[in-house]
């Protein structure tokens, strides 16, 4: 089959063998687990209201500012999920061995919500009344699949790049937050996210052996146009910059280690039988690279100035 000729259709049907293979080896390495398990309820304490319990403060937190900050992006991200179920079942549709993998995924992501937010309030770590006012805007507003317009290998693309950042971003959060509970349980929400990651990956990877031109161009699209899936968040222009100003996520930890390992496990230099559209695609995916690693260079630069700065004020 030429890749001309590859009709939405035609792409799910010649991938659903694929899908069906990475279902089975997802379902074979990813080890249940239980997100009560990880919560420190000892810990916990009623609030202010019906229960008559103690009012939040912000001194009943150990945690720094921007640790809350990355933590209440991440929990709202995954608090979107049912935004994101329906677009993968748009996307995938819900038979076969696609509908079981949306369908797996999405419990998968449950979980993720479930163990922050337990965490978040038992260890009384941010403002539970916020952080519920935030949900509620953040899931008004919903998530759309940027690339709706655009081909499903533009939907595969953009999820294989953002479980891997949603991997990194919660890893480095577990880091920064100085509490090994936390870290702990993020760490694990990370391993999720990996997998994840690796499931779509490897799908994207048949796509290209199926359609080269069409993954080449989708891939230069999505790695140009990229955006976190919580981009939608009240603020979150604010909160990206103090969480890039921690290292926690950045242009060149979005470059060194979601881009580029994603793209070097799909041999996206070496592939062979592109044709023209295919071939610019590379080049200009190449050109987009560039800038993003002289961008990430200017941030990193930017930040170690003013770090050396407020170092040298203290
Ligand atoms: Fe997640
Ligand atoms: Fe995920």
């Amino acid at each position: 089959m030429t890749s001309d000729r590859l009709s939405t259709t035609d792409l799910l049907r010649e991938l659903e063998q694929v899908v069906e293979t990475n279902l089975n080896r997802h379902l074979a390495t990813a080890k249940e687990w239980f997100p009560h398990e990880y919560v420190p309820w000892s810990q916990g304490s009623d609030f202010e209201g019906p229960l008559g319990g103690l009012a939040w403060h912000p001194d009943q937190s150990k945690l720094s500012e921007v640790a809350r900050t990355s933590l209440i992006v991440n929990l709202l991200t995954e608090d979107n999920l049912p935004s994101y179920h329906h677009e993968i079942a748009t996307l995938f549709g819900r038979d076969g061995a696609w509908g079981t993998w949306v369908h797996r995924w999405t419990a998968e992501e449950g979980r993720h919500g479930i163990a922050i937010r337990d965490y978040l309030l038992t260890t009384r770590a941010v403002d539970p009344v916020e952080l519920e006012r935030a949900r509620m805007t953040h899931m008004a507003t919903g998530f759309t699949n940027a690339y709706s317009d655009e081909s499903t290998l533009h939907g595969i693309a953009y999820v294989s790049f953002q479980e891997l950042a949603t991997r990194v971003a919660h890893r480095n959060t577990g880091r920064i937050s100085g509490d090994p509970l936390c870290e702990q349980l993020l760490a694990r929400v990370a391993q999720d996210e990996n997998l994840h990651m690796v499931f779509y990956r490897n799908v994207l990877g048949a796509a290209f052996d199926l359609a080269p031109d069409e993954a080449m161009r989708a891939v230069c699209e999505v790695v140009r146009t990229f955006q976190m899936p919580g981009h939608g968040i009240e603020n979150f222009a604010r909160k990206s910059v103090q969480i890039a100003m921690a290292g926690i996520y950045d242009l060149r930890i979005h470059h060194d280690e979601v881009v580029l390992p994603v793209l070097r496990n799909l041999k996206i230099t070496e592939r062979e039988g592109l044709s023209g559209d295919g071939e610019r695609a590379r080049e200009e995916l190449a050109e987009s690279l560039a800038e993003l690693d002289r961008s990430a260079s200017r941030f990193t630069e930017r930040r170690d100035s003013i770090h050396a700065r407020s170092a040298a004020r203290a």
